[in-house]
């Protein structure tokens, strides 16, 4: 049987490790799709275009290191806004959404576009000045040398960017529960999306 979870939200909102968890919780499989698109954005560094870049995508490419750089970031929000990319990534997450034993995918339109009818929606957010403070102490960790102003204007732009462009921009589904992280610890809103999953599987 399959069971797909959509989390959809801005950059940093928190959705990657809500994912992670409720993965490992459910025992589903977890597919972040903004990798997908930070793996095409890197690709076109090599002088590749955006659309050969998605179309030729392969599993290995997503395992370089570099694609959790902030520079990485702002090449797959540029490439996210091509319809030509999207639509070279659609079968494979519509694919990996509706695989036996349940998936969690996050990223900006799965609960619009990628998986309209997914069992559990959550659209999970943060205020801006928190989701920069997470990035930045992530990227901090990565050894990236940045200020937390410019995270805070990289993360604008691109929310910016993703929420603008005419091709499945980033906004809640119309049946999506709501998650505001801002005033949340990580481990309370790991339980609400838990609880909110386990009421559908059991309900
Ligand atoms: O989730 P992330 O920060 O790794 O995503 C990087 C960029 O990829 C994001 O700014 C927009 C794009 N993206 C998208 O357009 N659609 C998705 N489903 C996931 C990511």
């Amino acid at each position: 049987m399959s069971f797909c979870v959509a989390i959809d939200g801005p950059a940093a909102a928190g959705k990657g490790t809500i994912s992670r968890a409720v993965a490992a919780h459910f025992g589903f499989a977890h597919l972040d799709t903004g990798l997908l698109y930070r793996a095409t954005g890197a690709k076109t560094f090599e002088g590749l275009s955006a659309i050969d870049a998605a179309r030729s995508l392969q599993a290995s490419d997503l395992d370089r290191d570099d694609l959790r750089s902030g520079d990485a970031g702002q090449a797959a929000s540029r490439v996210a806004a091509i319809p030509e990319v999207r639509e070279a990534l659609v079968d494979f997450q519509r694919a990996f959404a509706r695989r036996l034993g349940g998936a969690v995918l996050d990223g900006r339109d799965i609960g619009t576009v990628i998986c309209p009818d997914a069992e559990v929606k959550l659209y999970v957010t943060a205020s801006d000045e928190i989701r920069a403070g997470r990035r930045y102490r992530e990227l901090q960790t990565a050894g990236e040398d940045i200020t937390q102003t410019q995270v805070l204007a990289d993360l604008r732009e691109r929310d910016a960017r993703d929420s603008a462009r005419a091709t499945a921009p980033l906004k809640p589904a119309d049946d999506a529960h709501l998650i505001d992280t801002s005033d949340m610890s990580i481990e309370a809103a790991v339980a609400q999306a838990i609880a909110l999953i386990a009421g559908k599987i059991n309900g």
